[in-house]
């Protein structure tokens, strides 16, 4: 690949998260400006809501095919915003496209897909459509970009799942000078069989996919996916669990599998078990304002377990966790165990608004700690004054030294503070109930003050700006002390590996691709850091009680004083784990795609 080769990296989860794509495009940035620099950009769509909060829209850039590209675009009517999407670590360039056509545009197009591909959009849904018009608008991007570059100047655009790809389609259909590579992050038929099929790892090599497609109303995302894997110069996936359906539902093996990273290795030792004291103990705050209003709650004596991702009920394991979960509590409780288990999920939901209980709660949680410093900061100097007088050297009666002013104040704050009825198990104001809700509700796990297991079920994402916990997703999870992930479809699974990467023991299973990797590379069974559950070919019961008994080992290890543990991967494992490390394998893939699509000016 020549040095100057313009690279231009599309996915639907730019600027906009919605599940782990997000993270993978993200955490690949600062690898990818550190070997293309100038000369690479990012595609997305533009949300409003999702923009406002980490991109810049900056002028144009001047003089240039791109800017006059940008303009081509807007000539045409269409919404692009150009500028930086701003992260901690890296502000890469990104073009973000209103995906929206109007009618008559629309029907042009999707009758082109119809006659070109047999991509059929009569009864799509809104999803498919913003995906289509996406599209077309960066067909009509690049294709005036690549016409206005110099000829002997690469262009290769890399595309990330179906959501991103028909002008991937399109573009190699029109033999429009540049290299492609898809990378599929995990199959549409997977996604919908693996929830609802009984025992779809082993029926997987007999589904007819049209016929999958059909059942389940997904035709349209299906050929979108199938034709851009097979136009695609280079196809790539993330674990062989998904190479495996890529044979059966795609018809096309990938070129490559090549494990997810992550930016940058987050720190070793005592560095790590640091950083979790620190992070839990605004954790411990926040679970005192949440519970304590309604009963006591002995934070030493209390356990952190959490789980996240993406609103999949079954494919995430929420289904298994939840039971998990219920058994433990009946198990604790049953026991007349001491030890409290916070357990919380974290996941996207449509709701309304923060419960105003919540942020009431934590209201009245830093009055209360505001009030404690101003007695504390009136009483100091009175007991300093009363041990230095004339009855010095006597222990001082307190209650002489605190007035009745101070006392007002106390026990007003305390009155405030303390409420009737069991503390909120839901953070936020669902659209509506979930299956997460209901099954709480018909487990009765409604954080009595029996229960050793508490729940706290956040629908929305952790984010700095506006997290509950005041700060971000990582540092919640460094201050935990289990991820629980016992998917049951995981391509890849950035939230285990992110978990245990920081210092946070975790569950994983060995349908999720990170699971697999980690069996192949440490022998799970003598680790403390990373258990793999076995789900693969076992039952739903199984995996429930094998999930407990390991959450009720930790507990029982914890309650009788044994050390906690952090991880502590080698530094082998998380190199391997690291973009930096894994990027020759894309400079490989980058360099097949344009030897395949062999650029014409390389032909003399
Ligand atoms: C998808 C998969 C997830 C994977 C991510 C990044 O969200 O569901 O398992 O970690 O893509 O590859």
């Amino acid at each position: 690949m020549r040095p100057d080769t313009l690279l231009f990296e599309i996915a639907w989860e730019v600027c906009n998260q919605i599940g782990g794509i997000f993270t993978y495009v993200k955490s690949r940035i600062p690898t990818m400006l550190d070997n293309y620099g100038e000369d690479y950009m990012l595609i997305g769509p533009y949300i409003p809501e999702k923009a406002k909060l980490d991109f810049r829209a900056i002028r144009d850039p001047e003089d240039s095919p791109l800017a006059d590209a940008i303009q081509h675009v807007r000539n045409l009517g269409h919404e692009v915003h150009y500028g930086y999407w701003l992260l901690e670590e890296a502000r890469p360039k990104v073009l973000l496209i209103k995906p929206t056509l109007h009618k008559h545009q629309s029907d042009e197009v999707k009758t082109r897909l119809w006659n070109r591909h047999q991509i059929s959009s009569i009864d799509a849904d809104p999803m498919v459509d913003q995906v289509i018009a996406f599209g077309e608008i960066i067909r009509i991007f690049l294709t005036e970009l690549v016409s206005r570059i110099d000829i002997n100047q690469d262009v290769l655009a890399h595309y990330h799942e179906w959501m991103s790809a028909t002008s991937l389609i399109e573009l190699v259909a029109d033999k429009v000078r540049l290299a492609t590579v898809f990378t599929t992050h995990g199959t549409m038929l997977g996604r919908y069989l693996a929830p609802n099929e009984r025992q779809f790892y082993l029926n997987l090599p007999t589904y007819n996919w049209a016929e999958k497609a059909k059942e389940y109303g997904i035709e349209g995302k299906v050929m979108i996916e199938r034709i851009a894997a097979k136009s695609a110069h280079v196809f790539v996936t993330s674990s062989s669990l998904i190479a495996r359906e890529c044979e059966v539902f795609l018809d096309r093996s990938p070129d490559s599998i090549i494990r997810s990273g992550i930016s940058r290795k987050p720190g070793f030792g005592h560095e790590v078990f640091e950083k979790h004291l620190e992070k839990r103990s605004k954790i411990d705050a926040f679970v005192k304002a949440l519970i304590s209003p309604s009963y006591h709650v002995k934070i030493d004596k209390t356990l952190y377990f959490f789980t996240s991702g993406r609103y999949e009920y079954r494919n995430k394991g929420f289904d298994i966790t939840l039971e998990a979960i219920a058994r433990l509590n009946y198990e604790l409780t049953r026991v007349k165990s001491d030890v409290t288990v916070v357990f919380f999920i974290i996941s996207k939901q449509p709701f309304t608004h923060i419960r105003p209980e919540v942020l009431e709660a934590k209201q009245r949680y830093q009055d209360l700690q505001k009030i404690c410093k101003r007695i504390s900061a009136k009483l100091g100097p009175r007991i300093y004054t009363n041990v230095t007088g004339e009855k010095s050297l006597r222990l001082p009666d307190l209650n002489e030294l605190v007035d009745d002013e101070l006392k007002l104040t106390w026990r007003q704050a305390i009155a405030l503070f303390k409420r009737e009825g069991l503390p909120p198990v839901t953070t936020h104001q669902l659209r509506q109930e979930d299956e997460i809700t209901n099954f709480l509700m018909q487990a009765g796990l409604n954080n009595n003050e029996n229960d050793r297991v508490k729940v706290i079920y956040h629908p929305d994402f952790i984010d700095r700006a506006t997290s509950l916990f005041s700060m971000d997703y990582l540092e919640f999870v460094r201050g935990c002390h289990l991820g629980v992930f016992p998917s049951s479809y995981e391509p890849w699974g950035y939230a285990p590996m992110e978990t245990v990467m920081h210092g946070t023991p975790v569950i994983t299973s060995d349908l999720s691709g990170f699971g697999q990797y980690i069996r192949s590379a440490l022998d799970p069974e003598d680790s403390d850091e990373v258990k793999v559950l076995n789900r693969r070919y076992r039952s739903d019961e199984e995996t429930i009680h094998q999930l407990t008994e390991i959450l009720r080992s930790f507990v029982e290890a914890f309650d009788n004083q044994q050390y906690i543990p952090r991880s502590s991967l080698s530094k082998h494992l998380m190199d391997s784990l690291c973009w930096t490390e894994l990027q020759r394998y894309y400079k490989e893939i980058y360099r097949l795609a344009m030897i395949r699509y062999q650029p014409v000016a390389d032909l003399y």
